[in-house]
């Protein structure tokens, strides 16, 4: 019987993270690892940070799914907002495979975090348009209607009072800005008020690391707007990524 074992991994902009998930229950095995993203993010770089994590896992299996925060389509990177430019047009899938040793499946970061959250998380049975927003470096969405993902949605690169959102409001544009939480509040509500004007979804979901912080900016979110927060937080994307790597050699789970 095929293993539902699949290692997943997160390439994010300042970790890359991965575990070997159990897909049967939709939980991590082991302790996430996680390393620092080289500097340059070069492919080759972020390669050796890949095999590293591999090893330090202890995964035996052949199959690997791997988040990743650009445009994917069919394994290829189609862009490189908080990722090294030289990913322009890379296939992920063939140098991964070709680092590990183990056939790779690639899928944006974003979008693996919401298959993981439609799965196992709030999503589950959800029907109509459900959107998935990571908080992070950047800001990544995953547009799902009656559960069938429209991939590389990029939400983050809507415009906002003349911004690219994710410069706008992102955790790292927090930061630059040094917002405090209702500042942060305050333009996020903006952006799902503005998402909801172009797209009206019945369910909007927040994930990524500061998504543990909705408890401070929550308050400043327009009470109309169904919101809620990941049930994996920051493990969505590494759950996503093996969920995807399974389906795709073995159709669904
Ligand atoms: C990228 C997306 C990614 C998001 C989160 C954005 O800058 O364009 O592809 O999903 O960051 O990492």
């Amino acid at each position: 019987m095929q293993t539902k074992n699949i290692l997943g991994i997160d390439v994010g902009a300042s970790g890359i993270k991965g575990a070997i998930v159990d897909l049967e229950k939709g939980e991590l095995i082991n302790e996430r690892i996680k390393l620092s993203t080289p500097k340059p993010a070069t492919p080759d770089a972020v390669a050796t940070v890949i095999t590293e994590l591999v090893q330090k896992t202890g995964y035996e299996g052949d199959l690997i799914g791997c988040g990743f925060p650009s445009i994917v389509k069919h394994g290829v990177a189609y862009s490189a907002a908080n990722i090294d430019e030289a990913w322009i047009g890379t296939n992920i899938e063939t140098l991964v495979t070709g680092v590990t040793g183990k056939q790779t499946f690639a899928i944006n970061d974003a979008d693996a975090a919401g298959l993981s959250e439609m799965r196992f998380g709030k999503g589950k049975g959800q029907k109509g348009t459900v959107l998935l927003i990571t908080i992070g470096s950047g800001l990544g969405s995953a547009l799902f209607i009656d559960g069938r993902m429209v991939p590389n949605s990029e939400f983050g690169h809507l415009f906002l009072q003349g911004w690219v959102a994710e410069h706008y409001v992102s955790n790292t544009a927090r930061k630059k800005y040094d917002m405090t939480w209702e500042g942060f509040g305050k333009r996020f509500n903006e952006y799902l008020l503005h998402i909801d004007r172009i797209m009206s979804p019945d369910l909007v979901i927040l994930g990524g690391g500061i998504s543990n912080e909705f408890k401070e900016f929550g308050k400043h979110i327009d009470k109309r707007l169904n919101v809620t927060t990941a049930a994996m937080f920051n493990q969505a994307g590494i759950i996503g990524a093996a969920l995807y790597a399974y389906e795709a050699k073995f159709g669904e789970l």
